[in-house]
C-alpha cells in the first residue's frame, strides 16, 4: 500500500515549482489532494496531471495565503470534500526584490512579510483549527536555508524565512501531544522559474552561482517533493519541530 493512501491534504503555491512537484508526488502516494495557487489556472493544470495518472484524487482553487477569508475557504473546502485534513503543505512564497537592507522600501517589506511570514500562519492557524479536534494531522511548511543562515543582499526574506522557523518550532511544542506534527522543509537553490529565467537571460550568473554549491548543482523541485511526502507520511512520526535542510549541502557553508 503507498505510504499516503486514504490520506486528505492540501498544499499551497501548488501551480508551479516546488509546490506542483509536492502536489503530484503526494498523489502518486496515495494521497488525495486539494491543489491551490494564487494563479487558479495553474493550479487546476497541477490538479489536472493528478487526475490523468492512473487513479490520482485531485481538485484545485485559487487560494491568495495572504487573505485570511481565501485561506479560511481553502481549509473549508477540504474538509467539505474529504471531510478531514490529514497533511497539509505550507509552500507559497515569494522571493520579492533583492536589496541591501538600507536600500528596502517599507511597502517592499509589508509584501514579503505578508505571503511569506503572515501567509505562512494564517495557513497553519486554520489547518490546526482542524487538526486539533481531529488529534492528527502533519503540517510541513516550505521555509528556506534561509531560515537557518544569512547570505547578503536579501534580509527581508530571510527574516520572512526566519519567522517561518520560529511558527514551525512553537506549533510543533503547543501540539506534540494532540497527535500532530509540525516541521519545516529548507530547500537550497531549486531549480524552479525564477532560476530558469536566470539561466536564459544570465548564464554567466547561473553558472557561477552553481559553483558555489557544494555539490556542484542545483536541486530539482522533485528532490525537495520526496522530503515533503516523507514529512506528510508516518515514516517520519518521531519528527517535529524540525527545519530539515534539503540543500546539498548549502545552508553547512
Ligand atoms: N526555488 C528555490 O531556490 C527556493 C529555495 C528556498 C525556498 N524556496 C521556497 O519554496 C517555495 C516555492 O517556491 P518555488 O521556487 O517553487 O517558486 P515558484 O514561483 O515556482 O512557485 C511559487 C508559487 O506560489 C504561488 N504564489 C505566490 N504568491 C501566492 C499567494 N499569495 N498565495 C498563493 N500562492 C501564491 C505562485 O503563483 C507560484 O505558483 C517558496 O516558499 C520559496 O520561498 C524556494
Amino acid at each position: 500500500m503507498s505510504t499516503m493512501q486514504g490520506r486528505f491534504g492540501l498544499v499551497t503555491g501548488a501551480g508551479s515549482g516546488i509546490g506542483r512537484a509536492s502536489a503530484v508526488r503526494l498523489a502518486r502516494a496515495g494521497a488525495a489532494v486539494l491543489v491551490t495557487d494564487i494563479d487558479g489556472d495553474a493550479a487546476e493544470a497541477t490538479a489536472a496531471t493528478i487526475r490523468s495518472a492512473a487513479g490520482g484524487v485531485a481538485f484545485s482553487m485559487r487560494t491568495d495565503i495572504a487573505d485570511e477569508d481565501s485561506v479560511q475557504a481553502m481549509v473549508a473546502a477540504c474538509v467539505e470534500r474529504f471531510g478531514r485534513l490529514d497533511f497539509a503543505h505550507n509552500n507559497a512564497g515569494i522571493v520579492g526584490t533583492q536589496h541591501r537592507l538600507v536600500d528596502y522600501s517599507t511597502a517592499e517589506y509589508d509584501r514579503i512579510l505578508a505571503i511569506n511570514l503572515k501567509g505562512t500562519f494564517l495557513c497553519m492557524r486554520a489547518e490546526l483549527q482542524v487538526m486539533v479536534p481531529q488529534r492528527s494531522g502533519s503540517i510541513v511548511n516550505t521555509a528556506s536555508a534561509a531560515s537557518i543562515k544569512g547570505s547578503a543582499a536579501d534580509a527581508v526574506y530571510t527574516a520572512s524565512k526566519h519567522g517561518v522557523a520560529g511558527l514551525t518550532k512553537v506549533a510543533a511544542l503547543e501540539n506534540a501531544r494532540r497527535g500532530i506534527r509540525v516541521n519545516s522543509v529548507c530547500p537550497g537553490v531549486i531549480l524552479t522559474g525564477i532560476l530558469e529565467e536566470v539561466e536564459r537571460t544570465n548564464p554567466e550568473q547561473f553558472q557561477k552561482t552553481k559553483s558555489l554549491m557544494p555539490i556542484n548543482r542545483y536541486g530539482l523541485p522533485e528532490e525537495i517533493a520526496e522530503a515533503v511526502l516523507w514529512l506528510c507520511s508516518d515514516a517520519s512520526s518521531l519528527m517535529t519541530g524540525q527545519m530539515m535542510a534539503v540543500d546539498g549541502g548549502w545552508s553547512t557553508m
